[in-house]
């Protein structure tokens, strides 16, 4: 076999980005290219790209200035590199890539991962290739040829994605066009998916979906299966220790997954559930398609299936005719949901959405001023969260060794870092730790007796949630 090639993969924005990237990783296998994390040995170099906000889209073409040089110096060496830009950027602006930045030898959208390796072949052949399409197939139905490799084991924790696209077309936001309409995968598919991944070791699935509760996929029954339901049937496999899902739009939760919440152990009680503003007229303008009284109704029913349930959210500060009044209702509804943590954006007008039109665009210093004083708020609520955690026994899945030696590092259920002085055979366990104190966001705290821990029955054990 010949030497294998070098490939570097730089990832921005969403965790579908991060799936998206390994599967890229994954398929390439296949052609022979070996994964390196310096840049500057790679053979092939692929920017999988956010468009969300501007200041995200932009710094592709940073990215880009510095790898026509690197390029230039491969080449006086006499090795080719060949650059390739993937993900919501290639898909939003296309051919327009390689007209701001020549040095681009391939553009494919996320709808097109699968044909990496005859992109790079047309493009050494070609000298460029550009593939943006949506595909006429549906391409968990109707399986693609060739099809991307199926995703591996890297260590404890794994995505696996359920759904993608989204119908929502919140009128500041991309995604609708840049990952298409959703469609969500087959419950079969899914379930092989999990249960290989057990099979390696993982113990900690995140399901993930531009709108992951929108997840309608076909069950082996025929009908569809909602959210709760596959939850339901994954925390049956063997060694699933514990099962997460994001993102969450508010409109799409319903009874099956507040059950989930009540019924499954396994089902960590942490929700990323953004609802970006807390007045009801912005919400409206943004087509969010509810109100902050509901956004309370469904956060209430949570809390009444699992008390120990915390939350997280995306807020963004500054959309159109956003007015002080508007804003005071987001500082309340933090104060009033008490968030474990949060995201906090200023609106960024995207080409193409309806919000871009808008009239009362927010200037400059108001926005930095909204922002810096919901982030105020913000850490607060999170320092708050962190300090009650303290002094009380968390379940932690252990993940990694720590910086220290003698050092493990794992997560609690509200995906805080815990670490403890223990052996690295508890990587891979659930065990039960007392917090001893914090630096800025880490915990540390009691090593649990090794004797008490199996992931299969500590993952049943109540959780002491904060
Ligand atoms: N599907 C998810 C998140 C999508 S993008 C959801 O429905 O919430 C992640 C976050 O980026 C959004 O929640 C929003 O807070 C932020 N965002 C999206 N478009 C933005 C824009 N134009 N300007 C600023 N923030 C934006
Ligand atoms: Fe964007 Fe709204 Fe869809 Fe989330 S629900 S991806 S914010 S359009
Ligand atoms: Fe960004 Fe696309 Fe994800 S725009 S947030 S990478 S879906």
């Amino acid at each position: 076999m010949n030497t294998p090639r070098k490939l570097h993969i730089k990832s921005y924005g969403c965790q579908m980005n991060v799936y998206d990237a390994q599967r890229m990783v994954d398929t390439l296998a296949r052609e022979n290219f070996v994964e390196t994390d310096v840049a500057a040995d790679a053979d092939l170099v692929i920017l999988n790209t956010c468009h969300i906000r501007e200041k995200a889209s932009e710094k592709v073409y940073s990215e880009l200035g510095r790898l026509r040089e690197a390029k230039t110096d491969a080449a006086r060496e006499g090795r080719d590199v060949k650059i390739v830009v993937a993900g919501c950027v290639a898909q939003a602006e296309g051919a327009e890539i390689v007209r701001r930045a020549p040095v681009v030898d391939v553009v494919v959208g996320p709808q097109s991962y699968h044909h990496l390796p005859e992109l790079l072949r047309r493009a050494e052949r070609d000298g460029r290739a550009i593939e943006t399409e949506f595909p006429v197939e549906d391409k968990f139905t109707s399986l693609p040829q060739p099809q991307p490799a199926a995703i591996r084991a890297r260590g404890v924790a794994s995505f696996v994605t359920v759904q993608e696209g989204c119908d929502k077309f919140c009128t500041f936001c991309v995604v609708p066009y840049t990952r298409g309409a959703e469609v969500s995968r087959p419950v079969a598919r899914i379930v092989d998916d999990v249960r290989r991944l057990a099979d390696n070791g993982v113990r900690e699935i995140t399901l993930i979906g531009q709108n992951v509760n929108a997840f309608h996929g076909d069950g082996p029954d025929g009908k569809s299966w909602p959210l709760g339901k596959l939850l339901h049937h994954l925390a049956r496999i063997e060694g699933i220790a514990r099962l997460r899902y994001s993102t969450s739009h508010p409109c799409d939760v319903d009874d099956s997954l507040i059950a989930a919440h009540r019924d499954l152990p396994a089902l960590m009680p942490f929700l990323h559930l953004p609802v970006q503003s807390g007045s009801d007229r912005i919400l409206e303008a943004m087509n969010r398609r509810h109100t902050v009284a509901d956004y309370h109704r469904t956060i209430e029913k949570f809390r009444v299936a699992r008390p120990d349930m915390a939350f997280s959210s995306d807020f963004i500060v500054g959309f159109p005719s956003e007015t002080e009044q508007d804003f005071a209702a987001t500082l309340a509804l933090v104060e009033q949901i008490g968030y474990a943590s949060a995201y906090s954006f200023k609106y960024s007008p995207r080409p193409g959405t309806p919000a871009a039109e808008m009239e009362g665009m927010i200037d400059a210093a108001t926005m930095d001023q909204r922002l810096a004083q919901l982030q105020d708020l913000i850490d607060g609520r999170q320092a708050a969260f962190n300090a009650a955690c303290i002094g009380k026994t968390l379940d932690v899945l252990f993940e990694k060794p720590g910086r220290r030696d003698g050092q493990i590092v794992g997560r609690s259920a509200y995906l805080q870092p815990v670490h403890v002085m223990a052996s690295t055979d508890l990587i891979g366990q659930v065990g039960p730790v007392t917090l001893t104190h914090i630096e800025r966001y880490s915990f540390f705290g009691e090593a649990p007796a090794p004797a008490a821990t199996s992931h299969r029955n500590a993952s049943l054990s109540a959780t002491t949630g904060a």
